[in-house]
């Protein structure tokens, strides 16, 4: 068959091989970003959802608005509201089928081939494929620690222009690297972007997943230009299941996403939607969030101090202080996934760091995931690629 000349960019299986090797049960996986099926809520749900088939069930099984359910994209937008001052109606907001959706929808609106996407460097390799798929060219914003660093945004600015369709950025805890942006940065950036026509992404999958208190405007709450595209998600803060997320942004930008939406897939799932609003009114769903924080708090904290304990002093990581991974360095010249092989022998995976970079090809990190498993996994797991480690930096 004559596969469409977007296939050619769709080669690369390594992640979907990594995926599934990770899934066998006597696999310790930090590969994945999942979400600790432990913290979901079953009882809740079910309560939840045995009210909305008594009290709405025809309409929970049929299509939903194109949109999403109104009470719903109302919560979310009082929610944004709340966090940061804002005053966004219901009419900013439209429901996804989960946030990876959102950025498709994103790729499809913006990109057309040799459209150039500004991301940090490293990034979320799903969203990276996405815009790939409508043949986006990437560059890679040096970013560091407190986040992209302006004079190196205005360099590339200034040298690519009119090419620059969209930035792609995670400001909050970021995947891969965990990295949280000062609000500093996060200024620094919306002044600079700000004089160029080129629309903001702004992912939050991972904001609400704070481990301590930082000042963190979101982007699109410095954003008075209508030039930002805020993308949430219930996936970690509830259960990734259920596909719902949303996007938020000028009531203009969202019509254009409701032109869009029905060519995919005519509707998020209207029970699914109905289920959540429900949930949220009869259960508090911040005091759920602050559980999902405790349990993957504790599970940074032995995470780290057993790398403290058994990974060499060479290897180096920052203390994670929100969302579900850790990021490591090697020392240069040394290649994670070469370490991967030997890993995946003593039956221990992670993802090599590699595969979040779209130009650069740095080969000696990782990332490691410590939220979807039990304690006791996530030492051992750790003593074993301590111990490789040992070995493979000699
Ligand atoms: C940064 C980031 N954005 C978006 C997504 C997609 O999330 P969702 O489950 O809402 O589609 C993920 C999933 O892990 C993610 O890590």
């Amino acid at each position: 068959m004559r596969l469409s000349k977007r296939m050619e960019k769709m080669q690369d299986r390594e992640l979907l091989r990594l995926m599934e090797l990770a899934e066998a049960p006597d696999m310790i996986s930090f590969s994945g970003g999942f979400p600790s099926p432990q913290t979901y809520p079953i009882a809740e749900i079910k309560e939840a959802l045995t009210e909305v088939l008594d009290l709405h069930g025809y309409e929970a099984l049929s299509y939903s608005s194109t949109s999403g359910y109104l009470p719903l994209r109302e919560k979310i937008a009082k929610r944004m509201n709340k966090k940061y001052s804002m005053q966004l109606s219901a009419e900013s907001v439209i429901i996804t089928s989960g946030s990876q959706q959102g950025l498709d929808m994103c790729g499809m609106l913006f990109i057309d081939k040799g459209d150039i996407v500004l991301c940090e460097t490293p990034s979320y390799v799903g969203a990276l494929n996405a815009f790939k798929a409508y043949g986006a060219d990437f560059i890679e914003v040096p970013t560091d620690n407190e986040g992209i660093i302006p004079s190196e945004l205005e360099k590339i600015l200034s040298e690519y222009g009119e090419r620059i369709k969209m930035a792609y950025v995670i400001p909050d805890f970021q995947n891969p690297t965990c990295r949280c942006w000062t609000a500093e940065r996060r200024r620094a950036f919306m002044n600079i972007m700000k004089d160029y026509d080129i629309a903001i992404i702004e992912d939050s999958a991972y904001e609400e997943i704070a481990y301590e208190e930082m000042d963190r405007p979101s982007l699109i709450s410095l954003d008075d230009k209508g030039q930002v595209i805020n993308c949430g998600s219930f996936s970690k803060i509830f259960c990734p299941g259920f596909r719902v997320a949303w996007i938020c942004s000028s009531e203009s930008m969202i019509e254009k996403f409701l032109l869009l939406k029905p060519n995919i897939d005519l509707s998020s799932s209207s029970i699914n939607q109905r289920m959540i609003d429900v949930y949220m009114d009869k259960f508090d769903l911040d005091e759920h969030i602050g559980k999902i924080i405790e349990l993957y708090k504790s599970r940074r904290d032995l995470a780290v101090s057993t790398m403290k304990r058994c990974f060499p002093p060479n290897v180096t990581y920052e203390i994670p202080k929100g969302g579900i991974f850790v990021w490591i360095s090697l020392p240069q010249g040394y290649n994670a996934r070469e370490l991967l092989q030997l890993a995946l022998q003593k039956k221990v995976s992670f993802v090599p760091g590699g595969s979040f970079y779209t130009t650069s090809g740095k080969e000696n990190e990782i990332r490691l995931n410590y939220s979807n498993m039990c304690e006791e996994k996530i030492v051992k797991g750790i003593e074993i690629l301590g111990g490789l480690l040992r070995d493979f930096l000699k």
